[in-house]
């Protein structure tokens, strides 16, 4: 692995015909990207992407997975970032579980830099917006991403977005999966562009329902085909 100015170089290695391994052509500013499962290799470079900046808490498959570590006054419990290595780890396990349940299916996003190995780019992941039970299975899947912050304006996370809905409507072509929602916050303009540039028309308005969700949204959905 090499590093510079912060920025992580590592091997592109995928995980063989086993899983889904997506590429995307350079197109304009967007580089030319690399879509796999998460692997033990990412998680320098996912920890040191979740030290600048924490995540939505819809990464984690289950509540029961989120890092929880500082109990506030009046008992209440504050989530704080993925700090370190080991915390990514976990991270990592989660999504390795959710591939292996088959209800939460997550890709690292890598800039493939031919030179010198892969850069971690981001993250889009798929996990059913209510029911249980795995994806392909339920006639709607939600889709989720975020973009490493040296990476943003450069059209990742819609190339990614599309890249992975093209797969999944493929990959489950013969199941019950119907459409895939796209759900951001309402003062999240960046991902709203996202939901347009990936053709994820914009479909209602989400009100806030605490404790679920604090404040409101934006639906936007992707019908099969
Ligand atoms: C939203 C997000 C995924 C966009 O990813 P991206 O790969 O930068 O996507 P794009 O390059 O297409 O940029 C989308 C919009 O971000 C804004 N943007 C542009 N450059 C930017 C930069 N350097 N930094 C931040 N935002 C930028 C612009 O509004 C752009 O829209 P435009 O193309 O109309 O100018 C990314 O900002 C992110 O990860 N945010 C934090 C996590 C998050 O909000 N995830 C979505 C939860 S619903």
């Amino acid at each position: 692995m090499t590093s510079d100015a912060g920025v992580q170089h590592y091997s592109c290695m995928t995980d063989g015909p086993r899983f889904p391994e997506l590429r995307r052509p350079t197109a304009g500013r967007q580089p030319a990207l690399i879509l796999r499962p998460w692997r033990a290799a990412d998680i320098p470079a996912l920890a040191a992407e979740m030290s600048l900046e924490y995540p939505t808490a819809g990464m984690w498959s289950r509540p029961d997975e989120r890092p929880v570590r500082t109990e506030l006054p009046g008992g209440t419990q504050r989530r704080t970032g993925l700090a370190d290595e080991r915390d990514a780890a976990r991270w990592l396990a989660s999504q390795a579980r959710g591939w292996r349940d088959g209800d939460r299916l997550s890709f690292a996003v890598l800039e493939a830099d031919d030179a010198r190995g892969c850069v971690l780019a981001g993250n889009v992941g798929l996990k059913n917006r209510v029911e249980t039970g795995r994806i392909g299975e339920r006639a709607t899947a939600e889709i989720g991403y975020w973009t490493a912050v040296a990476a943003r304006g450069r059209g990742i996370a819609p190339a990614a977005v599309r890249a992975v809905t093209d797969w999944v409507f493929d990959a489950f072509a013969g199941d019950s999966l119907r459409q895939i929602m796209l759900v951001h916050d309402i003062d999240n303009p960046a991902s709203c562009r996202v939901a347009e540039k990936a053709r994820y028309p914009f479909l209602e308005l989400s009100p806030a329902n605490p404790p679920h969700w604090f404040t409101d949204g934006h639906i936007h959905l992707r019908l099969r085909g």
